[in-house]
């Protein structure tokens, strides 16, 4: 096979690429140690530059012998089905396991690094502030570079917080408010800008919406997003097909990733293929182009170099494992990463949240009956089948959706431990846990509810107009 250079290298994965030049490696060795003609060993010698010359088109990196492109082995999910149930990317989420997807495999297989005590400490002592329920939970529970980020802090030196959605619908979930209570957390601990990118060109792009209607929801979801109480002063919100348009700084940014990403890199990546239309294969580069600061001009002042922290769950980190990879060879720096884990459909982990089916989540347009309803019927429950057997061998928090729920909502850490200690021996039933669910979050969407209305046009308008924020740089 390495004596075939027009077999077809533009079809072999990296790795596969990576292992071919070694190979040829040791090949031309073995020919000049066993003193072969000359000519047989110019041939291997062709043959292996253009190996590596492959290798440099579809990694962008220069091959280094024992150096596997480790990054993109593992950017093409690093996994196979067959061996290992989790799939998880920007558009599924699967598994087999009602306990949900398995965390602890992800950031082996991702490459990313665990959220453990000592960073939760580091951010503790950094702040001043106890650590948010999602990190003391473990709800955050992947990083990326949070550690470079804490050094540069803790040198006075700022940062910028960077997150989205993409508007596929008017509704929101209360799935997708983890990733904006936590933006806005992370804002006021650290006291830094945020950017908040609505993706409604991707929506166009994937789903079947005229570019009106997605800049429509793009707008509406902006309403939601600032419901959840962003300080106008310090957030940006822009839509896609808006900002574009009018940022230099954004487009070249775009550009220069598309010129740093190869087809074969999207393919191994996403998973597009030659029958994806050309606007998806170049998506990605507009989902990396805010993790640097030279696409905000009118907020860092033209600066380059300011470092950037997304939140998002880790679905979203394909986008990011591509832009860190990117990054060096356009003169910026890698943007940080935290991931969460996956606020579950209530019929269970197993199963996707989806707009199209209102009883797969709590919406954030919800009346309280409605809440009450959709968990007293759809809530998957870890109870027993009947109370003595639920009294006799208690219930499973694990697979529960009402507990995880309470994970993520209830603050009273010493109350959800109750709960649990409760629920596990039989003295809770389903039906009591399941109203203390609906106690919590009742309240909680008619407080959103309540702040979404006071969110008029003029706001919205105010918060996506380019402008400088509340911080020199
Ligand atoms: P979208 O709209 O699918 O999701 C918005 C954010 O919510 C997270 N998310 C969830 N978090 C917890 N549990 C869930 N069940 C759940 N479902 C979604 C997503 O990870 C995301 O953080 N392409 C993106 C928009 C985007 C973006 C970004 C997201 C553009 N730039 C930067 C994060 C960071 C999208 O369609 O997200």
């Amino acid at each position: 096979m390495a004596d075939s250079p027009n077999c077809d290298l533009k079809s072999l994965s990296p790795l596969q690429l990576f292992e071919r030049v070694t190979e040829q490696g040791e090949k031309v060795r073995a020919l000049k140690a066993g003193k072969a003609p000359k000519d047989e060993i110019d041939a291997a010698v062709r043959m292996l530059l253009s190996l590596k010359l492959s290798y440099k088109a579809t990694t962008g990196q220069d091959y280094q012998a024992g150096l596997p492109p480790k990054d993109l082995v593992l950017i093409n999910n690093g996994t196979n089905k067959e061996e290992d149930e989790d799939f998880v990317d920007p558009w599924t989420v699967q598994t087999s396991n009602a306990k949900g997807v398995d965390y602890a495999k992800l950031i082996v297989r991702f490459g990313s690094s665990k959220i453990d005590t000592d960073l939760i400490n580091r951010i503790e002592r950094a702040t001043g502030q106890k650590p948010h329920r999602f990190l003391r939970r473990g709800i955050f529970f992947s990083h990326r570079d949070m550690d470079q980020i804490l050094d540069a802090y803790e040198n006075k030196k700022s940062f910028y917080l960077y997150t989205g959605r993409g508007p596929s619908s008017q509704a929101m979930h209360v799935g997708h408010l983890i990733q904006f209570i936590f933006a806005k957390w992370l804002q006021e601990v650290f006291d830094v800008p945020l950017v908040i990118q609505l993706t409604d060109d991707e929506k166009y792009l994937w789903k079947d919406l005229t570019t009106e209607k997605a800049y429509e929801y793009a707008r509406e979801n902006a309403k939601d997003i600032i419901a959840c109480g962003f300080d106008i002063n310090k957030t940006f919100i822009f839509s896609d097909l808006d900002y574009l348009g009018t940022s230099t700084g954004f487009y070249k940014n775009i550009v220069k990733v598309q010129k740093h990403v190869t087809f074969n890199q999207v393919k191994g990546i996403f998973g597009f293929t030659d029958s994806d239309c050309i606007g998806k294969i170049s998506f990605p580069a507009i989902q990396a182009a805010p993790s640097f600061s030279s696409s905000f001009p009118q907020i860092f002042n033209g600066k380059e170099n300011i470092q950037c922290l997304i939140p998002c769950a880790i679905d979203q980190d394909p986008y990011f494992r591509m832009t860190r990879d990117v990054a060096p060879r356009i003169g910026q720096p890698k943007p940080a990463l935290l991931h969460s884990v996956f606020f579950p459909a209530l019929q269970g982990a197993q199963t996707k949240m989806s707009a199209s089916d209102p009883n797969s989540s709590i919406f954030l347009t919800d009346t309280p009956k409605q809440i009450k309803t959709k968990i007293n019927k759809h809530a998957f429950s870890g109870g027993r089948d009947t109370i003595e057997e639920h009294r006799k061998y208690g219930g499973n928090c694990d697979v529960d959706v009402s507990f995880m729920y309470l994970t993520f909502f209830l603050e009273d850490d010493d109350r959800l431990e109750q709960l649990k200690q409760a629920y596990t021996s039989g003295e809770l039933l389903t039906g009591e846990l399941k109203k203390v669910l609906i106690e919590t979050l009742q309240p909680l969407i008619a407080a959103h509810q309540e702040r979404r209305k006071q969110v008029t046009d003029e706001v919205v308008k105010q918060f996506m107009t380019p402008r400088k924020l509340a911080f020199e740089f």
